[in-house]
Protein backbone atom coordinates (compact mmCIF):
# COMPACT_ATOMS: atom_id res chain seq x y z
CA UNK A 1 0.00 0.00 0.00
CA UNK A 2 1.65 3.61 -0.78
CA UNK A 3 0.51 5.47 2.30
CA UNK A 4 0.16 8.72 1.14
CA UNK A 5 0.16 11.58 4.26
CA UNK A 6 -2.48 13.64 2.62
CA UNK A 7 -5.23 10.52 2.51
CA UNK A 8 -7.53 9.86 4.99
CA UNK A 9 -7.43 5.78 6.33
CA UNK A 10 -10.16 3.72 5.82
CA UNK A 11 -10.88 0.06 7.09
CA UNK A 12 -13.05 -2.44 7.02
CA UNK A 13 -13.64 -6.45 7.39
CA UNK A 14 -15.61 -9.07 6.56
CA UNK A 15 -16.29 -12.49 8.37
CA UNK A 16 -15.42 -15.66 6.19
CA UNK A 17 -18.84 -17.23 8.08
CA UNK A 18 -19.99 -18.09 4.49
CA UNK A 19 -19.40 -16.81 0.80
CA UNK A 20 -20.58 -13.19 0.80
CA UNK A 21 -24.15 -12.90 -0.08
CA UNK A 22 -25.47 -9.91 -2.44
CA UNK A 23 -26.41 -8.19 0.75
CA UNK A 24 -22.45 -8.24 1.76
CA UNK A 25 -21.99 -7.17 -2.35
CA UNK A 26 -24.30 -4.54 -2.36
CA UNK A 27 -23.80 -3.23 0.70
CA UNK A 28 -20.42 -3.02 1.44
CA UNK A 29 -18.03 -4.94 -1.10
CA UNK A 30 -19.04 -3.33 -4.40
CA UNK A 31 -17.62 0.07 -2.67
CA UNK A 32 -14.48 -1.43 -1.43
CA UNK A 33 -12.62 -0.96 -4.62
CA UNK A 34 -14.36 2.39 -5.32
CA UNK A 35 -13.15 3.97 -2.29
CA UNK A 36 -9.12 3.29 -2.57
CA UNK A 37 -8.25 5.98 -5.12
CA UNK A 38 -9.25 8.35 -2.66
CA UNK A 39 -8.30 6.80 1.24
CA UNK A 40 -5.75 4.48 2.05
CA UNK A 41 -7.68 1.55 2.31
CA UNK A 42 -7.20 -1.56 4.96
CA UNK A 43 -9.12 -4.71 4.54
CA UNK A 44 -9.75 -7.60 6.58
CA UNK A 45 -11.01 -11.22 6.80
CA UNK A 46 -11.63 -10.93 10.26
CA UNK A 47 -11.62 -14.78 11.15
CA UNK A 48 -11.54 -14.01 15.01
CA UNK A 49 -14.59 -12.66 14.51
CA UNK A 50 -16.12 -15.94 13.06
CA UNK A 51 -15.12 -17.85 15.52
CA UNK A 52 -17.52 -16.64 17.72
CA UNK A 53 -20.09 -19.32 16.53
CA UNK A 54 -19.18 -22.95 16.30
CA UNK A 55 -17.07 -23.26 13.06
CA UNK A 56 -15.61 -26.36 11.36
CA UNK A 57 -11.67 -25.81 11.38
CA UNK A 58 -11.13 -27.36 7.49
CA UNK A 59 -14.31 -25.22 6.40
CA UNK A 60 -13.31 -21.91 8.07
CA UNK A 61 -9.58 -22.54 6.51
CA UNK A 62 -10.73 -22.82 3.41
CA UNK A 63 -13.11 -20.16 3.66
CA UNK A 64 -10.81 -17.58 4.85
CA UNK A 65 -8.91 -18.16 1.63
CA UNK A 66 -11.64 -17.78 -0.78
CA UNK A 67 -12.59 -15.21 0.35
CA UNK A 68 -9.81 -13.34 0.39
CA UNK A 69 -9.35 -14.38 -3.38
CA UNK A 70 -12.86 -13.11 -3.64
CA UNK A 71 -12.29 -9.52 -2.33
CA UNK A 72 -9.60 -9.49 -4.66
CA UNK A 73 -12.47 -9.93 -7.34
CA UNK A 74 -14.91 -7.40 -5.85
CA UNK A 75 -11.88 -5.13 -7.05
CA UNK A 76 -9.20 -4.62 -3.77
CA UNK A 77 -6.30 -3.55 -5.33
CA UNK A 78 -2.98 -4.89 -3.41
CA UNK A 79 -0.82 -2.40 -5.29
CA UNK A 80 -3.45 0.49 -3.42
CA UNK A 81 -4.80 -1.25 -0.07
CA UNK A 82 -4.03 -4.10 2.14
CA UNK A 83 -5.89 -6.92 2.47
CA UNK A 84 -4.77 -9.35 5.32
CA UNK A 85 -6.33 -12.42 7.77
CA UNK A 86 -7.06 -10.44 11.14
CA UNK A 87 -5.43 -13.64 12.97
CA UNK A 88 -1.92 -12.78 11.47
CA UNK A 89 -2.17 -9.75 13.34
CA UNK A 90 -1.82 -10.03 17.09
CA UNK A 91 -2.43 -6.33 17.86
CA UNK A 92 -5.95 -6.95 17.39
CA UNK A 93 -6.56 -9.53 20.13
CA UNK A 94 -4.00 -7.37 22.30
CA UNK A 95 -5.63 -4.09 21.99
CA UNK A 96 -9.31 -6.02 22.39
CA UNK A 97 -8.24 -7.27 25.61
CA UNK A 98 -7.22 -3.36 27.13
CA UNK A 99 -10.56 -2.30 25.48
CA UNK A 100 -12.56 -4.83 27.16
CA UNK A 101 -11.21 -3.39 30.29
CA UNK A 102 -12.54 -0.04 29.43
CA UNK A 103 -15.95 -0.99 28.46
CA UNK A 104 -19.09 -1.61 30.53
CA UNK A 105 -20.83 -4.63 30.78
CA UNK A 106 -24.29 -2.87 30.34
CA UNK A 107 -23.08 -0.93 27.09
CA UNK A 108 -22.37 -4.30 25.59
CA UNK A 109 -26.03 -5.93 26.43
CA UNK A 110 -27.53 -3.41 24.77
CA UNK A 111 -26.20 -4.58 21.06
CA UNK A 112 -28.83 -5.90 18.84
CA UNK A 113 -26.48 -8.04 17.32
CA UNK A 114 -25.63 -10.16 20.44
CA UNK A 115 -29.34 -10.21 21.20
CA UNK A 116 -29.79 -12.05 18.04
CA UNK A 117 -27.14 -14.51 17.93
CA UNK A 118 -27.67 -14.89 21.55
CA UNK A 119 -31.13 -16.48 20.16
CA UNK A 120 -30.15 -17.98 16.94
CA UNK A 121 -27.18 -19.77 18.95
CA UNK A 122 -28.87 -20.51 22.35
CA UNK A 123 -26.08 -23.52 23.13
CA UNK A 124 -23.26 -21.12 22.84
CA UNK A 125 -23.71 -17.51 24.20
CA UNK A 126 -20.00 -17.91 24.60
CA UNK A 127 -17.69 -14.65 25.87
CA UNK A 128 -16.74 -13.87 22.53
CA UNK A 129 -19.90 -13.27 20.94
CA UNK A 130 -20.52 -10.95 24.08
CA UNK A 131 -17.52 -8.77 23.45
CA UNK A 132 -17.42 -8.74 19.54
CA UNK A 133 -18.03 -5.33 19.41
CA UNK A 134 -15.00 -4.86 21.05
CA UNK A 135 -13.02 -6.38 18.92
CA UNK A 136 -14.94 -4.83 15.93
CA UNK A 137 -13.64 -1.54 18.12
CA UNK A 138 -9.81 -2.65 18.41
CA UNK A 139 -9.88 -3.18 14.32
CA UNK A 140 -10.87 -0.04 13.50
CA UNK A 141 -8.98 1.97 16.23
CA UNK A 142 -5.31 0.39 15.53
CA UNK A 143 -5.31 1.67 11.79
CA UNK A 144 -6.39 5.26 13.00
CA UNK A 145 -9.16 5.00 10.33
CA UNK A 146 -11.06 8.08 9.56
CA UNK A 147 -13.56 6.15 8.23
CA UNK A 148 -15.57 2.45 7.75
CA UNK A 149 -17.46 1.40 5.01
CA UNK A 150 -20.41 -0.97 6.26
CA UNK A 151 -23.76 -1.89 5.46
CA UNK A 152 -26.56 -0.64 7.87
CA UNK A 153 -26.66 -3.48 10.29
CA UNK A 154 -22.81 -2.45 11.05
CA UNK A 155 -24.18 1.14 12.48
CA UNK A 156 -24.51 0.33 16.00
CA UNK A 157 -21.49 -1.17 16.57
CA UNK A 158 -19.73 1.43 14.52
CA UNK A 159 -21.22 4.10 16.95
CA UNK A 160 -19.89 1.54 19.86
CA UNK A 161 -16.66 1.78 18.08
CA UNK A 162 -16.63 5.91 18.57
CA UNK A 163 -17.67 6.06 21.96
CA UNK A 164 -14.75 3.39 23.15
CA UNK A 165 -12.18 6.02 21.03
CA UNK A 166 -13.66 9.08 22.95
CA UNK A 167 -13.84 7.82 26.65
CA UNK A 168 -10.85 6.35 25.92
CA UNK A 169 -9.24 9.98 24.78
CA UNK A 170 -10.90 11.86 27.88
CA UNK A 171 -9.40 9.56 30.14
CA UNK A 172 -6.04 8.95 29.17
CA UNK A 173 -5.15 12.05 26.44
CA UNK A 174 -5.61 11.58 22.44
CA UNK A 175 -4.81 8.55 21.56
CA UNK A 176 -7.48 7.00 18.76
CA UNK A 177 -9.01 9.25 15.55
CA UNK A 178 -12.84 8.77 15.94
CA UNK A 179 -13.83 7.00 12.67
CA UNK A 180 -16.75 7.80 10.61
CA UNK A 181 -19.56 5.74 9.25
CA UNK A 182 -19.22 5.34 5.40
CA UNK A 183 -23.08 3.58 4.73
CA UNK A 184 -24.38 3.42 0.72
CA UNK A 185 -27.30 5.02 -0.31
CA UNK A 186 -28.89 2.28 -1.48
CA UNK A 187 -28.18 -1.10 -0.81
CA UNK A 188 -27.78 -0.72 2.63
CA UNK A 189 -29.45 -3.24 3.66
CA UNK A 190 -30.34 -6.33 1.62
CA UNK A 191 -33.36 -8.02 2.57
CA UNK A 192 -34.02 -12.15 2.99
CA UNK A 193 -35.58 -13.67 0.05
CA UNK A 194 -37.65 -15.83 2.02
CA UNK A 195 -38.08 -13.31 5.10
CA UNK A 196 -37.87 -9.90 3.89
CA UNK A 197 -38.41 -8.30 7.09
CA UNK A 198 -34.86 -10.18 8.10
CA UNK A 199 -31.24 -8.91 6.22
CA UNK A 200 -30.04 -11.13 4.38
CA UNK A 201 -27.42 -12.98 5.99
CA UNK A 202 -24.36 -16.20 4.62
CA UNK A 203 -24.93 -18.09 7.47
CA UNK A 204 -29.33 -18.71 7.22
CA UNK A 205 -29.98 -22.06 7.00
CA UNK A 206 -32.61 -21.65 4.00
CA UNK A 207 -30.00 -21.48 0.90
CA UNK A 208 -33.28 -19.87 -1.11
CA UNK A 209 -33.10 -16.82 1.26
CA UNK A 210 -29.65 -15.82 0.17
CA UNK A 211 -28.02 -15.27 -2.70
CA UNK A 212 -24.30 -16.19 -2.72
CA UNK A 213 -21.84 -13.98 -5.27
CA UNK A 214 -20.65 -17.59 -6.51
CA UNK A 215 -23.94 -18.82 -7.73
CA UNK A 216 -24.79 -19.89 -10.73
CA UNK A 217 -26.71 -18.10 -13.12
CA UNK A 218 -29.76 -20.78 -13.01
CA UNK A 219 -29.88 -21.17 -9.37
CA UNK A 220 -29.77 -16.80 -8.96
CA UNK A 221 -32.94 -17.14 -11.63
CA UNK A 222 -34.64 -19.69 -9.20
CA UNK A 223 -34.09 -18.43 -6.11
CA UNK A 224 -35.46 -14.75 -7.25
CA UNK A 225 -38.38 -16.94 -8.80
CA UNK A 226 -39.08 -18.10 -5.49
CA UNK A 227 -39.17 -14.95 -3.85
CA UNK A 228 -41.45 -14.21 -1.26
CA UNK A 229 -44.01 -11.22 -2.47
CA UNK A 230 -47.74 -10.87 -1.85
CA UNK A 231 -50.99 -11.56 -3.68
CA UNK A 232 -51.30 -7.73 -5.01
CA UNK A 233 -49.49 -7.97 -8.59
CA UNK A 234 -48.04 -4.61 -8.71
CA UNK A 235 -44.75 -3.74 -8.77
CA UNK A 236 -45.01 -0.83 -6.15
CA UNK A 237 -42.92 1.17 -3.31
CA UNK A 238 -45.79 0.77 -0.77
CA UNK A 239 -45.78 0.02 2.80
CA UNK A 240 -46.65 -3.99 4.07
CA UNK A 241 -44.81 -5.22 0.37
CA UNK A 242 -41.42 -5.80 1.77
CA UNK A 243 -40.60 -8.47 -0.50
CA UNK A 244 -41.79 -6.13 -3.86
CA UNK A 245 -39.27 -3.15 -1.65
CA UNK A 246 -36.30 -5.66 -1.31
CA UNK A 247 -36.29 -6.70 -5.02
CA UNK A 248 -37.32 -3.25 -5.94
CA UNK A 249 -34.32 -2.30 -3.96
CA UNK A 250 -31.90 -4.78 -5.36
CA UNK A 251 -32.92 -3.91 -9.26
CA UNK A 252 -32.04 -0.16 -8.08
CA UNK A 253 -28.83 -0.80 -7.18
CA UNK A 254 -27.90 -3.23 -9.74
CA UNK A 255 -29.41 -1.22 -12.42
CA UNK A 256 -29.46 2.05 -11.13
CA UNK A 257 -33.02 2.26 -12.28
CA UNK A 258 -35.09 4.71 -9.95
CA UNK A 259 -38.18 3.06 -8.19
CA UNK A 260 -40.53 5.33 -10.46
CA UNK A 261 -38.78 3.78 -13.13
CA UNK A 262 -38.99 0.71 -12.30
CA UNK A 263 -42.78 1.05 -11.34
CA UNK A 264 -43.36 2.76 -14.66
CA UNK A 265 -41.53 -0.48 -16.63
CA UNK A 266 -43.38 -2.91 -14.98
CA UNK A 267 -46.96 -1.38 -14.77
CA UNK A 268 -49.24 -4.07 -16.22
CA UNK A 269 -46.98 -6.90 -15.63
CA UNK A 270 -47.10 -9.58 -13.57
CA UNK A 271 -44.40 -10.57 -10.54
CA UNK A 272 -42.84 -13.38 -12.92
CA UNK A 273 -41.74 -10.43 -15.47
CA UNK A 274 -40.18 -8.34 -12.51
CA UNK A 275 -38.56 -11.24 -10.84
CA UNK A 276 -36.85 -12.39 -14.10
CA UNK A 277 -35.51 -9.65 -14.76
CA UNK A 278 -34.17 -8.77 -11.22
CA UNK A 279 -32.59 -12.27 -11.72
CA UNK A 280 -31.22 -11.25 -15.33
CA UNK A 281 -29.58 -7.98 -13.74
CA UNK A 282 -28.16 -9.46 -10.93
CA UNK A 283 -26.78 -12.23 -13.13
CA UNK A 284 -25.21 -9.49 -15.30
CA UNK A 285 -23.59 -7.88 -12.33
CA UNK A 286 -22.28 -11.21 -10.66
CA UNK A 287 -21.12 -12.18 -13.86
CA UNK A 288 -17.60 -10.25 -13.83
CA UNK A 289 -16.77 -11.24 -10.24
CA UNK A 290 -17.05 -14.63 -10.64
CA UNK A 291 -15.05 -14.63 -13.60
CA UNK A 292 -12.02 -13.22 -11.25
CA UNK A 293 -12.53 -15.16 -8.62
CA UNK A 294 -11.70 -18.34 -10.63
CA UNK A 295 -7.92 -16.33 -11.99
CA UNK A 296 -7.02 -15.50 -8.49
CA UNK A 297 -8.40 -19.12 -6.55
CA UNK A 298 -6.20 -20.97 -9.57
CA UNK A 299 -3.63 -18.85 -8.04
CA UNK A 300 -2.36 -19.93 -4.44
CA UNK A 301 1.13 -18.49 -4.27
CA UNK A 302 -0.24 -15.45 -5.41
CA UNK A 303 -2.84 -15.26 -2.94
CA UNK A 304 -0.74 -16.11 -0.31
CA UNK A 305 2.26 -13.44 -1.12
CA UNK A 306 -0.71 -10.50 -0.55
CA UNK A 307 -1.94 -11.60 2.23
CA UNK A 308 1.53 -12.01 3.87
CA UNK A 309 2.78 -8.83 2.59
CA UNK A 310 -0.13 -6.83 3.94
CA UNK A 311 -0.30 -8.25 7.32
CA UNK A 312 3.67 -7.67 7.61
CA UNK A 313 2.85 -3.80 6.95
CA UNK A 314 -0.56 -4.07 9.39
CA UNK A 315 1.32 -5.53 11.91
CA UNK A 316 4.21 -2.26 11.85
CA UNK A 317 1.29 0.02 11.93
CA UNK A 318 -1.02 -1.69 14.37
CA UNK A 319 1.75 -1.64 16.87
CA UNK A 320 2.50 1.46 16.79
CA UNK A 321 -1.15 2.39 18.46
CA UNK A 322 -0.71 -0.80 20.44
CA UNK A 323 2.51 0.66 22.30
CA UNK A 324 0.90 4.14 22.55
CA UNK A 325 -1.67 2.74 24.57
CA UNK A 326 0.07 0.13 26.59
CA UNK A 327 2.45 3.28 27.74
CA UNK A 328 -1.12 5.45 28.15
CA UNK A 329 -2.82 2.55 30.23
CA UNK A 330 0.47 2.11 32.51
CA UNK A 331 2.39 -0.98 30.96
CA UNK A 332 6.34 -1.33 31.34
CA UNK A 333 7.83 -0.52 28.41
CA UNK A 334 9.31 -3.84 27.04
CA UNK A 335 13.14 -3.18 27.11
CA UNK A 336 13.81 -6.69 24.82
P1 LIG B 1 -20.22 -9.24 7.93
O1 LIG B 1 -19.15 -10.22 7.63
O2 LIG B 1 -21.52 -9.74 8.49
O3 LIG B 1 -20.61 -8.43 6.62
C1 LIG B 1 -19.64 -7.73 5.83
C2 LIG B 1 -20.23 -6.42 5.34
O4 LIG B 1 -21.45 -6.65 4.62
C3 LIG B 1 -22.50 -5.85 5.16
N1 LIG B 1 -23.77 -6.59 5.08
C4 LIG B 1 -24.87 -6.18 4.42
N2 LIG B 1 -25.13 -5.08 3.71
C5 LIG B 1 -26.37 -4.97 3.16
N3 LIG B 1 -27.35 -5.91 3.28
C6 LIG B 1 -27.13 -7.03 3.99
N4 LIG B 1 -28.07 -7.96 4.08
C7 LIG B 1 -25.85 -7.21 4.59
N5 LIG B 1 -25.28 -8.20 5.35
C8 LIG B 1 -24.03 -7.80 5.64
C9 LIG B 1 -22.08 -5.60 6.60
O5 LIG B 1 -22.68 -4.45 7.12
C10 LIG B 1 -20.58 -5.47 6.49
O6 LIG B 1 -20.23 -4.16 6.11
N6 LIG B 1 -18.76 -7.12 12.21
C11 LIG B 1 -18.58 -7.12 10.77
C12 LIG B 1 -17.18 -7.44 10.34
C13 LIG B 1 -16.14 -6.56 10.94
C14 LIG B 1 -15.90 -5.19 10.63
C15 LIG B 1 -14.80 -4.82 11.42
C16 LIG B 1 -16.51 -4.30 9.75
C17 LIG B 1 -15.22 -6.92 11.88
N7 LIG B 1 -14.40 -5.86 12.15
C18 LIG B 1 -14.29 -3.50 11.37
C19 LIG B 1 -16.00 -3.00 9.72
C20 LIG B 1 -14.92 -2.62 10.51
C21 LIG B 1 -19.49 -8.18 10.16
O7 LIG B 1 -19.92 -9.09 10.80
O8 LIG B 1 -19.67 -8.06 8.83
Amino acid sequence: MEETQNKKTIFSGIQPSGIPTLGNYLGALRGWGELQNEYNCIYSVVDMHAITVKQDPAQLRRRTLELTALLLACGVDPEKSLLFIQSHVPAHAQLAWILNCNTQFGVLSRMTQFKDKSATHADNVNAGLFTYPILMASDILLYQADAVPVGADQKQHLELARDIAQRFNGAYGDTFTVPEPIIPKVGARVMSLQEPTKKMSKSDENINAFISVLDRPDDIMRKFKRAVTDSDAVVAYKEGKDGIINLMSIYNSATGKSFEQIEAEFKGRGYGDFKTAVGEAVVEVLKPVQAKYDDFMKNKDYLSSIYSESAKKAIAISNRTLYKVYKKVGFVKREF
